[in-house]
């Protein structure tokens, strides 16, 4: 039986905060991971140019991998590609990520939330769709950080961040109105979850981090036939770096994913 793969993309290393809580989900799957780091970052690039190129790179992955589903670990493609993707590529089913609006406003008790994404993400319509749709009662901060995906790839290579940086880019996050106070952050884009610790001890009060990762796995989860549900997957996972030529601490780091690069 050929092992058709689940594929996990996004433009760095943040959809590895998908794929580790999909595969404790889904042991019997298979995995490729593709990063496309010959685009990173995505939060800059202007809308019509990294629609199409990220059109045109499923074309190819899909062709490559013919995966069973695609997991778009990257709110700033999934908020402006996903009708296109489907529209494209009507065989595949595509699992979005999207700022996780909704469950903030379900949870809040202050009102005050605040979503953290990349300024892509933040200026998005569809971003904007989905406070008006479920947080009208809330009153909900977005905030584009310029800086936070790139911090959060040099920290998972070389180990190292900046903690005055991530204190000066979560600042903005931090409301107080009329003797309340933020209780949410909605981490709106998978790169971040690995720097909350860092975002813990540099916010200056808590808040509920709020990290869709989990969600997201089962939502691939539930779309997916039970058919491996008693296996454990056979080949290697692999991740796909379109640059072709990710450098020595990036190899490491897949590797300590237990991803191959290929
Ligand atoms: N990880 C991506 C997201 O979820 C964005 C990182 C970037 O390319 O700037 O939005």
């Amino acid at each position: 039986m050929t092992e058709r793969p689940v594929l996990v993309f996004d433009s760095g290393i943040g959809g590895l905060t998908v794929l580790r809580e999909a595969r404790v989900l889904m042991p019997g799957r298979h995995f490729v991971y593709v990063a496309d780091d010959a685009g990173f970052p995505y939060g800059a690039w202007e809308e019509a140019a990294l629609q199409q190129r990220i059109v045109e790179l499923f074309g190819r992955l899909i062709e490559e991998h013919d995966p069973e589903i695609a997991v778009i670990a990257c709110n700033t493609a999934s908020t402006l590609v996903l009708d296109a993707l489907r529209v494209a590529f009507p065989d595949t089913p595509f699992v979005g990520t999207v700022p996780a609006i909704k469950p903030a406003a379900e949870r809040t008790r202050s009102g005050l939330v605040s979503v953290l994404a990349t300024p892509g993400t933040v200026k998005r319509q569809y971003t904007r769709d989905l406070i008006t749709q479920w947080a009208s009662k809330c009153h909900v901060r977005l905030v584009g950080s310029d800086n936070l995906a790139g911090l959060a790839e040099i920290y998972m290579r070389q180990g190292f961040v900046d903690e005055e940086a991530v204190r000066a880019e979560i600042a903005p996050c931090f409301v107080e109105r009329e003797g309340k106070r933020t209780d949410i952050v909605v981490l709106a884009c998978t790169h971040y979850p690995f720097l909350v610790n860092r975002m813990r001890k540099t916010a200056p009060w808590p808040v509920d981090w709020l990290d869709p990762a989990e969600a997201i796995a089962r939502r691939a989860l539930s779309l997916l036939p039970a058919s491996h549900a008693s296996q454990i997957a056979q080949s290697a996972d692999r991740a796909v770096f379109t640059s072709g030529a990710p450098d020595f601490p990036t190899r490491r780091l897949m590797q300590g994913f237990g991803l191959q690069v290929a």
